[in-house]
């Protein structure tokens, strides 16, 4: 059920289907009941924003086309390993999400600031592995991004529903999620604790949080670094800062890793 971004327990009903491929709606409109907007749903990605611009120079990045492009192909597969000095291929970063998410329990699964959509695809890989029933959402401000993202789980076969929305506004109900997924979205999302708070909403009793990010680095080259990043939006918490985020929002830490500037996190 996906609920409008303005009353979040209404969920939209279909006012219109154009086209449908593969038992998903690629181009329709969806409206809601109670405010009688309407969302449009082209190339199968429902916009749940409109005309609403990035809050940030970060966010505004991610809305070029050519950053969505390169995002995966250059950048990602050697983020972690850059960034916590160690080896830390992409396989090894996605058994860690998908075993800590406990994708086998089914239920609704969302990537949140998924980009390219690397959490939703291996979220939904390991969801077909297990044979377990469910649905992997992935969201994100950017329509670039979500447009590579979809390409990327089409190529795989892989059935993933992408929305354009905030972080800060999840189109779902109270309770309704059995995994949340961000990787590295924390620090460049804007209102943390607004997002947070989210997540504390939508999380079933028995759902799980599951989150890399990066926190402030420990020697001064690499917090002037982050201080030059910290102008355009990006934020890096101390770990300290990051679980006092988790606890405002009332959301339990579980377990936390961490390696060099990167840190797993899960969370109830
Ligand atoms: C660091 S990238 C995420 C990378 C991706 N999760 C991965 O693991 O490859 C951050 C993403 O978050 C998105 N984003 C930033 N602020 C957001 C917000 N408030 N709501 C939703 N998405 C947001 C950006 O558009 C961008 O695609």
């Amino acid at each position: 059920m996906i609920t409008c971004p303005r009353h979040r327990e209404t969920a939209l009903t279909t006012e219109r289907i154009d086209r449908v491929v593969n038992g998903m709606i690629e181009t329709g409109r969806l409206r809601c009941p109670t405010c009688a907007t309407e969302y449009p749903i082209s190339d199968g990605i429902l916009d749940l924003l409109g005309q609403q611009w990035p809050g940030s120079i970060a966010q505004l990045v991610n809305v070029l086309p050519p950053a969505a492009w390169a995002y995966e192909r250059t950048w990602r597969p050697l983020a972690l390993s850059m960034l916590s000095g160690e080896e830390f291929p992409l396989e090894r970063e996605l058994a860690l999400i998908t075993e800590l998410a406990g994708v086998d329990r089914g239920g609704l699964m969302i990537d949140v600031g998924c980009s390219n959509g690397l959490y939703a695809r291996a979220l939904a890989q390991a969801r077909r592995r297990s044979g377990a029933d469910g649905l992997v959402v992935g969201i994100d401000l950017s329509m670039a991004m979500l447009q590579e993202a979809r390409q990327r789980a089409r190529r795989e076969g892989l059935r993933i529903s992408f929305i354009r929305a905030s972080a800060q506004a999840l189109p779902f109900a109270a309770n309704s999620a059995s995994v949340l997924a961000m990787g590295g979205s924390l620090n460049e999302i804007g209102d943390i604790p607004a997002a947070l708070a989210e997540w504390r909403r939508l999380l079933a009793p028995h759902g799980r949080g599951v989150m890399m990010s990066l926190v402030a680095a420990g020697n001064p080259p690499g917090r002037i670094f982050q201080q030059l990043l910290g102008t355009g939006g990006l934020q890096f918490p101390t770990v300290d800062e990051l679980n006092q985020y988790f606890a405002n929002a009332g959301l339990r830490l579980r377990a936390q890793w961490q390696y060099g500037i990167v840190v797993f996190s899960v969370v109830q």
